[in-house]
């Protein structure tokens, strides 16, 4: 995924508007509600990239071997990106996506009920593994485990699900730095003691617009992701992708980590 960056406006396109006041907008500052899934996903996911790829093979391969079977499952920040829930998918006997936008959430129900085919490259990559490939056919399996709920990565339950995915969240739901830190240890949290999970998030990045709409981001560096991580986690595996030549201007990289949650 390449959230385009807030600065970024070429020569000729209309400056994107931003759903918030304020400078340095923290999330409930910002109008969650305005984020249009079906602009996200054409330009972030339209195209199965490099960059998505090798996350998913990297994400594929860790729950593959992850000795899951039958989980209660999570993604937070579903946003309008299916790949991180169908990672889950072989071994969840649920899948809840949790999302705040409400037109995320009713885009997500829209997809869980029967995706779109533009997801079928994405499940092409995990089934080159054979622990999905056992998956006869993941559109019908997501629309009978999938659950979209409409909730907030802050007032998430503690210790309630045995999997979980977040992608490209903390970094991008405000522009305060403590806020990105909370959601990570919220979405840790939420998971029992010895899950595995899999995070991502864009390093260094300057906000992103969604349509002709901006939306905040949180300029975050490695070490500082790591350490938020690790205070929650053990068995850590830390990948940076940096995609050459870069895809655009406005962030570093992506960093995926791994981990299984510490009790
Ligand atoms: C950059 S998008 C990431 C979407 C998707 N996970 C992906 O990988 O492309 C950030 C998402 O976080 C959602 N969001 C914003 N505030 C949130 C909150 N408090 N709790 C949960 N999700 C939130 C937004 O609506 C948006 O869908």
């Amino acid at each position: 995924m390449a959230l385009t960056p807030a600065t970024g406006g070429g020569c000729g396109e209309s400056t994107p508007r931003s759903p918030i006041q304020s400078p340095r907008p923290v999330n409930s500052d910002v109008e969650w509600d305005s984020f249009d899934p079906q602009a996200y996903v054409r330009h972030n996911y339209a195209d199965l990239r490099s960059d998505d790829r090798e996350i998913l093979c990297r994400i594929r391969d860790f729950f593959a071997e992850a000795k899951l079977s039958d989980a209660r499952c999570v993604d937070v920040g579903s946003g309008a990106n299916l790949y991180p829930a169908l990672s889950l998918l072989p071994f969840a006997k649920a899948v809840d996506l949790c999302e705040w936008s409400t037109a995320n959430v009713n885009w997500l129900r829209m997809q869980v009920d029967s995706y779109d085919e533009l997801w079928d490259p994405y499940w092409q990559v995990c089934a080159e593994h054979p622990a999905y490939a056992a998956l006869a056919d993941p559109r019908r399996r997501l629309a009978q485990v999938g659950r979209v709920v409409r909730a907030s990565v802050f007032t998430l339950p503690r210790h309630a699900w045995s999997a979980g995915t977040m992608f490209f969240v903390a970094c991008s739901i405000s522009a305060d730095r403590a806020e990105a830190e909370h959601a990570i240890g919220r979405f840790l949290d939420a998971l029992r003691p010895g899950s595995p999970f899999a995070v991502t998030v864009m390093l260094g990045s300057l906000g992103y617009s969604v349509g002709p709409r901006m939306f905040p981001a949180v300029s975050l560096q490695r070490a500082d992701v790591v350490a938020s991580i690790a205070a929650g986690a053990y068995d850590l595996d830390v990948h940076e992708v940096r995609p050459k030549p870069p895809l655009r201007d406005g962030y570093l990289s992506m960093l995926l980590a791994t981990g299984r949650t510490r009790g």
